[in-house]
C-alpha cells in the first residue's frame, strides 16, 4: 500500500521559457521530501518552530496523513523537480470559526526544496496557478493561508496574488516570527481581480 494518496490533477503553467507543471505527488517523490525536510535551511523558511530536520518516518507520517483529504503536487520548472505544494482543506478550528458554517475554506502550503529556485518567481505562478484552480475547478469559496511575519518571500507571494492581511496573531509560545499572518481571498476577491 502507497504511503502518499495520490490523485489525478494536473495543472499546468508558467511564462515563455519557464514552464511550471503542478502534478500528483506520489511515493516515488519520497526521496526529494526526505533531502528537502532534511535541509535546515529550507525547514528554517518553512516551519516557525525550531525544527532542525524531519526523519524519514516524520515525513511519511506528514505527507501519508496530508494525503488522505487533500492535493498534494510536485513542482516541476523546466522539466526539473523543485518542490511540492498543497491545497488543503481548513484544519485549524480557530480559522474555521471565523467563517460562516458550510463554507469551503481552504489555505495553500509551499515549499521550493531547491534553494536555488528560490526568489526568482517561481512561487508567485504556481500560487496563482492553484488559486485558479481552487476557485475554477473546486468552487473553493475563501482561500485562507498563513505565513509567520519573519517570511517575507512567502507573505510577498500571497500580497502579489491578491491576498488580503487580515489577522496578525501574536504567538504565546517561543517562534521565529512574532507574529502568525492570516491571507485571505474570497471567491468574489478573486472574481473582481479577473475583471
Ligand atoms: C516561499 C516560497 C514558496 C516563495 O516562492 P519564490 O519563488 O521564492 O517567491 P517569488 O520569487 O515568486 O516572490 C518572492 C517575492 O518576495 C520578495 N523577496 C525575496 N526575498 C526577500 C527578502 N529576503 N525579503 C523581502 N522580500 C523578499 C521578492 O522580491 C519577490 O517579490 P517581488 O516580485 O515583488 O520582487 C519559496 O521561497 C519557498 O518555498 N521557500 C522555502 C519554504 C517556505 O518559506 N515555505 C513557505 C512557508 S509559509
Amino acid at each position: 500500500m502507497s504511503i502518499i494518496k495520490t490523485h489525478h490533477v494536473t495543472l499546468r503553467g508558467g511564462v515563455e521559457g519557464c514552464e511550471i507543471i503542478l502534478r500528483p505527488l506520489t511515493d516515488a517523490d519520497l526521496p526529494d521530501l526526505y533531502r528537502w525536510n532534511a535541509d535546515p535551511e529550507v525547514l528554517y523558511w518553512a516551519e516557525g518552530e525550531d525544527i532542525e530536520e524531519y526523519s524519514p518516518e516524520d515525513v511519511e507520517g506528514i505527507y501519508g496523513w496530508i494525503s488522505q483529504e487533500n492535493l498534494c503536487f510536485a513542482i516541476k520548472v523546466n522539466g526539473e523537480k523543485v518542490g511540492e505544494c498543497w491545497l488543503q482543506k481548513m484544519n485549524l478550528p480557530h480559522v474555521k470559526a471565523m467563517y460562516a458554517d458550510g463554507l469551503d475554506v481552504r489555505r495553500i502550503d509551499a515549499m521550493i526544496g531547491e534553494k536555488a529556485f528560490w526568489g526568482k518567481g517561481i512561487g508567485t505562478h504556481f500560487v496563482g496557478m492553484l488559486i485558479k484552480y481552487a476557485f475554477e475547478c473546486e468552487r473553493v469559496d475563501v482561500l485562507h493561508c498563513l505565513c509567520e511575519d519573519y517570511n517575507s518571500r512567502s507573505c510577498r507571494v500571497l500580497e502579489k496574488n491578491g491576498f488580503t492581511l487580515v489577522l496578525a496573531e501574536k504567538f504565546t509560545k517561543p517562534h521565529k516570527g512574532q507574529f502568525q499572518y492570516h491571507w485571505r481571498l474570497t471567491k468574489d476577491e478573486y472574481n473582481a481581480r479577473l475583471k
